[in-house]
């Protein structure tokens, strides 16, 4: 099979963890195992630089027709005094929307090498394995009214509006159930029904969801407050847990507390299934451009090559390629490898291209 990657690596080290990636689809396309076509283009503040936009219509063009991108980061103190509607952050969020991205995959994986950097116990996170589902493009951060209003007396009201419709849940749910299918078929969908009109209407939906398609799938109802407990508690418990926009932004952060280190974390966006079943799709790390060690070429790239083991999985139904490169990073750390941002004692500290080199090496032995 052939497939198109628009890669778009970005502003500060998303140049440099992006080269490692450039070179595993090197060993995808010279192994055999499919043929990647990539096209490589500017987005964030370089773009800002070369195009006065953070994003162009015509970079924007390619990324919707192409099977799925994958950006580095974006972002910098150069760009702190451009306009808001030009700085690099705009053009990520242009992608998100306009490749209708709704539903954000962040996966929290805690490799056995690395459970003593975690914040939790090692008992509690050697080998977890979890995802969440956040819902991207509704709820609270997006609803309608959304002001702030000058009372007169020194006093100010603030508002904002969570609004779900069912349309969005029932989306967001199939996307859920169909991951837990190929992983430990559990999902928790985590709101809050007891105070809000939103967690009931969701609860409802999930469940009906549920019924209609998945039933094959175990399904648990938590309420956000108990699963933000649970995650720290005991956070094997968990499959995939699916929730809205404002409970996913707060409890993939704390997912991610479990891991060890922001240089660690991937993730995936998709959209809609189009008519030939693929989902319009970015694939990111979670960290930004960390500007302190841009261009020292000490950045750790496995969160964006974990990133492309997603796309591989979920965009080019390259899953046993993906098992490959998640267990090539696995045995890097075990060789006691890490970067800066790893570092622990014992261990031999690397840059960038000798993580990347030592993955590819792991790749080509096994
Ligand atoms: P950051 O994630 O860039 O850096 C936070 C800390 O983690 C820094 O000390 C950095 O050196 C370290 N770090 C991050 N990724 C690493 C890696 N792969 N290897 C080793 N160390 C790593 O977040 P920060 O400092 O808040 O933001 C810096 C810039 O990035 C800002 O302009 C911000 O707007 C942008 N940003 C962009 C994002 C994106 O492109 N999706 C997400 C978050 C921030
Ligand atoms: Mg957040």
């Amino acid at each position: 099979a052939s497939y198109k990657l628009l890669l778009l690596p970005g502003d500060g080290i998303g140049p440099e963890v992006m080269g490692e990636v450039t070179r595993l689809i090197d060993w995808v396309n010279t192994s055999g195992l499919a043929t990647i076509e990539t096209e490589t283009d500017l987005v964030g503040g370089c773009a800002y630089d070369a195009h006065g936009e953070s994003v162009s219509d015509a970079t924007m063009k390619i990324a919707l027709e192409a099977d799925a991108v994958m950006l580095g980061a974006v972002g910098g103190p150069k760009w702190d005094g451009v306009p808001y509607d030009k700085r690099p952050e705009a053009g990520l969020l242009r992608l998100r929307k306009d490749l209708e991205l709704f539903a954000n995959l962040r996966p929290a994986i805690c490799y056995p090498a690395l459970a003593d950097a975690s914040s939790l116990k090692r008992e509690l996170v050697d080998g977890l394995d979890i995802m969440i589902v956040r819902e991207l493009t509704g709820g609270v951060y997006f609803g309608e009214p959304k002001e702030i209003t000058d009372l007169g007396n020194g006093q100010k009201r603030a508002v904002d509006t969570q609004v779900y419709e069912t349309y969005e849940i029932v989306r967001i749910a199939a996307v859920a159930f169909e991951l837990a299918r190929k992983r430990g078929n559990l999902v928790h969908s985590a709101e809050k029904r007891n105070v809000m009109k939103t967690g009931v209407l969701w609860n409802e939906v999930v469940t009906q969801v549920h019924k209609d398609r998945y039933s094959d799938v175990k399904l648990e109802h938590i309420l956000a407050d108990n699963c933000a407990m649970q995650l720290v508690r005991a956070p094997k418990q968990f499959d995939v847990i699916v929730t809205d926009n404002l409970f996913g932004d707060v409890l993939s952060d704390e997912a991610a507390m479990a891991t060890g280190s922001l240089g660690m974390l991937p993730s995936a966006s998709l959209g809609a299934e189009d008519e030939r079943g693929r989902r319009k799709a970015l694939y990111e790390p979670v960290h930004g451009s960390a500007p302190d060690i841009a261009g020292k070429g000490a950045a750790n790239p496995i969160a964006t090559i974990a990133s492309f083991a997603m796309a591989l999985r979920y965009s080019f139904d390259l899953g046993e390629a993906a098992d490959r490169i998640e267990k090539a990073i696995a045995d890097v750390l075990d060789q006691g490898l890490r970067t800066g941002d790893i570092k622990q004692d014992g261990c031999k500290t690397v840059g960038t291209r000798e993580m990347g080199d030592a993955i590819i090496a792991s790749l080509k032995s096994a």
